[in-house]
């Protein structure tokens, strides 16, 4: 067998491990580093409590809140600049997928010669990035530990990927009193995220017997959660589940690839600005369900590790069950469709020929087990309008 594998080097996982950043830090011989988190954090007084920890240990701080919003070249340009300026060594990223992925993108170009747009794209980067110690605090992106980030162009506004292992944060500190202030409508889009990563990874095209085992325990893990998590955001063993889960999608997802949910999701989120983890929560049942006849086996396998069936169940009543649980659970978390979403139905067929044109060509869309045509996406885009 022949594999790779692009994995964080260090993981703390447990309650209140944020503490242990500047100790670190220590280890890893900064001595100034930028946190790079967002305005919600900064107003709830966790970046003061991280840079009091710094200075304590007698590190530098610098701090870059200006990500308000799913990343942008300005975000990530400005950020950078402050790196230079103020000559830091390391980066820390406090916050959810928008937060690491503008740090990481910071991270590489600090070390890297080129713009933003040439360090996009598949193994486009020369050498490793300054390095990031990354605390997620939202359980759905699992961008503490992939090669991947997603960074929109300014001024197209066309949503870039990067993916590079100079991308893989250097240590991944998975706290989950930080996700435990995340709103119900939050929860459920980047829990619903985390869960298609899993799914996407266990039958894409490059899965591996790696990715598979982290895919699968994925999938258990935030299955079994999921819904209490947003039952009870105060339920620390299921904020601890979603975390582990969406972190071990992300190893599965990143190396592995996602598949047509993702493809599709982000030409939704790029026209209409619907954020990431909710485009994909809108999409899950209809391209399971569009996807299942690549793979009905990888897809039973899952519907059996979610206990909705067992070994005696024929793999086609697995997959039907498994796309209406799927349906299920979407309603039951409040996931929007499209049209309740707010986004108008003139204004959404005319750009389903551009939505599906973007998908089409998507790299994710070829490792689906079941590659659609043109028509094909259309008719689930059409499909998704109203469910
Ligand atoms: N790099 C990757 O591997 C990868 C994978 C999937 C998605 N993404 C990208 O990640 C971004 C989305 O990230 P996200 O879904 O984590 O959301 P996000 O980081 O955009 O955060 C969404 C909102 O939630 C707030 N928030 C964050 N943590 C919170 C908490 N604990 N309590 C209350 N509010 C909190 C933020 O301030 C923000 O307003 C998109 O740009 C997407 O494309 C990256
Ligand atoms: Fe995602």
């Amino acid at each position: 067998m022949n594999c790779e594998l692009d994995i964080p080097s260090r993981v703390i996982i447990g309650a209140d491990t944020r503490a242990r950043v500047a100790q670190e830090i220590g280890f890893l011989e900064w001595s100034r580093v930028l946190i790079v988190s967002d305005p919600f954090h900064e107003k709830a007084g966790r970046i003061s409590e991280i840079a009091q920890l710094l200075s304590k240990a007698d590190i530098e701080v610098s701090t870059c809140t200006s990500v308000d919003g799913e990343p942008d070249t300005e975000m990530v340009r400005c950020g950078f600049q402050q790196f230079q300026a103020d000559k830091c060594d390391g980066i820390v990223a406090l916050g959810g997928g928008s937060v690491i992925d503008t740090a990481k993108t910071i991270s590489v170009l600090a070390r890297n010669e080129g713009t933003i747009e040439n360090l996009m794209g598949i193994d486009n980067v020369a050498r490793q990035g300054a390095g990031v110690i990354a605390l997620p605090t939202t359980s759905g992106t699992g961008s503490e530990a992939s090669k991947v980030v997603v960074i929109t162009d300014s001024q197209s506004q066309v949503k870039m990927t990067g993916r590079s292992r100079a991308y893989v944060p250097s240590i991944a500190i998975l706290d989950y009193k930080l996700t435990m202030s995340m709103p119900k409508s939050l929860t459920a889009a980047v829990g619903i995220d985390a869960l298609t990563h899993a799914i996407e990874a266990y039958v894409s095209r490059q899965a591996s017997d790696f990715t598979d085992l982290l895919a699968l325990s994925a999938v258990k893990l935030i299955w079994s959660s999921m819904r209490q998590a947003w039952h009870n955001s105060t339920d620390e063993d299921a904020r601890q589940n979603m975390l582990i889960g969406s972190f071990r999608a992300g190893i599965a997802f990143s190396n592995a690839s996602v598949g047509l949910v993702h493809s599709m999701s982000e030409p939704i989120g790029a026209c209409f600005h619907v954020p990431h983890g909710l485009s994909n929560a809108m999409l899950l049942p209809a391209v399971t369900k569009f996807s299942v006849d690549g793979t009905p086996s990888r897809y039973a396998a899952i519907a059996r590790c979610m206990d909705l069936a067992d070994g005696s169940t024929p793999d086609e009543e697995c997959c039907r069950t498994l796309v209406n649980e799927l349906h299920q659970l979407g309603r039951e978390l409040e996931i929007p469709s499209p049209k309740s979403f707010g986004i108008d139905k003139t204004s959404y067929e005319e750009h389903i020929e551009k939505m599906a044109n973007d998908a089409a060509v998507a790299g994710s869309t070829s490792n689906n087990p079941v590659i659609p045509t043109f028509d094909q996406i259309k008719d689930i885009y059409c499909d998704t309008y109203d469910t």
